[in-house]
């Protein structure tokens, strides 16, 4: 049957695309083989998925279609086609395996659960994480980056990645638990960064979720760190329960939220273990890494971090910033969104189709998967002009309005959208705020700096720099 650009909503004449048709599908081009035969190649690098995308992105453009053994994988690199997958079919699509098989570490939380589960679960999480609550997290945040700050010394060198995780593990342990990092929340660290190790191991293993009972020493580790892992969370569920005081915190919110569109139950013991510790995972290294970028793209663009402090200097006046700055904080929030446009710390996304779906003027069998990186999409020069210049105009409300949605989403879209967005940017606008009004942060001279694509986009030898006071 001729295509017709009706196929392909909001883009351009389907002629252009080229279809390769098997089986009563139209799959998009792309590797011949299966994707372990190119192992040789130069974008094949375990470890490294990101060289994988712009090879094919830049081999086969905005659709690229490979195999995994009898598993068909799309690269999708099309906004309008990522619409369709989060928003306008999205009732035909789960989240992908990969995001499954961390139901081993998260249970069924929200990250993790699909379809009504899912449903329920951000009907009792959202009021926790509406504005007005969180609001009162701001001075908290300002407090420990103000500890932080004065904390640092002239020229005694520093890495921004780590310091910002110490930052930030600070802030999740006060606004979810209410409490300081004790040796409780370093044990939640620990076990949570000791699971995340052997993650990349574990599913590596064709259906490691069957296997984690056996005698197999990476799998004993894991089920030890795991078990370590739910025994401190679970204390923390009883001693918050036994208080029976709302201490203000994400878990006492989570608590005494109910399910008010439905039978207005709860979360039972086990629910909140799982939310507590995606919460945690998803809402803690995520914030350090967005930070930590961004200090180096400061330290590499000196034009764009004169205008910086120039705003922190005429809106503070001295003081330290307060919830009630974050309005007249435009330009700080620019530079945040351009440093997570170039290095967004969620950096992929992933969906597998639960029945066939028409994809523009492509037909996927039920069972594809479905990839898109907003690395590589807010990296285009198809959406962004000369691409890798660090430009926080590019964030104005007039420049903003005039793009597409889906050519910069580093919270994701539609009903999955990350709950913590509104967290997130309150905490690395106050935390960059206090931070920049008394510093200056230089690179050291020399160092490899180098994106490293685990579950987020970290810095893989860190960010090593050297504090200047600015005042
Ligand atoms: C710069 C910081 C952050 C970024 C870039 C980010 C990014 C994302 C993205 C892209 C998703 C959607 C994933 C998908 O649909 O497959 C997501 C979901 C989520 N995020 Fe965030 N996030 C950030 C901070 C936070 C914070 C601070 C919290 C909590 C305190 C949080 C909690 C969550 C949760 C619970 C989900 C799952 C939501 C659902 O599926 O309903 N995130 N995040």
């Amino acid at each position: 049957m001729p295509l017709t650009s009706q196929d392909i909503p909001g883009t351009v004449d389907s002629s252009l695309w080229k279809i390769e048709e098997r089986n009563g599908y139209r799959f998009p081009p792309g590797l011949k083989l299966n994707l372990p035969m190119y192992m040789s190649r130069r974008f094949f690098r375990v470890g490294n998925p990101i060289l994988l995308f712009e090879h094919l992105a830049a081999t086969y453009g905005k659709m690229a279609h490979y195999r995994v053994g009898p598993s068909h994988i799309v690269l999708v690199n099309e906004p309008e086609f990522i619409r369709e997958i989060l928003v306008n079919q999205a009732h035909n699509f789960i989240k992908e395996r990969t995001q499954k098989r961390m139901k081993i570490l998260l249970g069924e939380g929200l990250i993790t659960s699909d379809g009504e589960a899912h449903k329920r679960q951000r009907r009792i999480a959202a009021p926790a994480f509406h504005r007005q609550r969180i609001q009162a997290y701001g001075s908290l945040m300002v407090d420990r980056a103000a500890a932080m700050r004065n904390s640092w010394q002239p020229g005694a060198e520093i890495d921004a990645s780590s310091e910002m995780m110490r930052l930030s593990l600070q802030i999740v342990a006060r606004t979810l638990f209410a409490q300081e990092v004790t040796p409780a929340i370093e044990s939640i660290n620990h076990e949570v960064n000791v699971i995340m190790k052997l993650y990349n191991f574990l599913i590596a293993l064709p259906r490691a979720e069957d296997y984690l009972h056996l005698p197999i020493p990476g799998l004993m580790r894991f089920r030890r760190a795991r078990k370590r892992l739910d025994h401190v969370v679970h204390r923390m569920i009883a001693d918050h329960r036994a208080s029976g005081v709302d201490s203000g915190d994400l878990l006492s919110m989570l608590i005494r939220s109910r399910d008010e569109e439905n039978d207005r139950s709860g979360m039972s013991n086990e629910q909140l273990r799982d939310q507590v510790i995606t919460i945690f995972l998803a809402g803690y290294e995520t914030v350090a890494n967005a930070l930590a970028w961004t200090w180096m793209l400061l330290a590499q663009n000196p034009g764009p971090e004169a205008t910086l402090h120039a705003e922190l200097d005429q809106v503070l006046g001295g003081r330290l910033p307060a919830l009630e700055d974050l309005p007249q904080l435009r330009y700080t929030e620019m530079v945040l969104a351009e440093s997570m446009r170039l290095y967004p710390p969620a950096w992929a996304m992933g969906r597998q189709a639960t029945t066939d779906v028409h994809i523009g003027p492509y037909l996927l069998p039920a069972g594809t998967y479905f990839f898109f990186s907003q690395y590589l999409i807010q990296r285009s020069p198809d959406h962004f002009p000369d691409p890798l210049r660090f430009d926080p105009e590019r964030f104005t409300p007039e420049r903003k309005a005039r793009r597409s949605r889906f050519v910069y989403f580093p919270f994701g879209a539609s009903s999955r959208q990350c709950i913590g967005e509104a967290f997130a940017w309150m905490e690395s606008i106050l935390v960059l705020a206090t931070l920049a009004q008394k510093w200056r942060l230089r690179l050291v001279p020399g160092q490899q700096l180098e994106v490293q694509p685990k579950i987020t986009l970290r810095p893989r030898y860190g960010i090593r720099m050297i504090p200047e006071a600015r005042h």
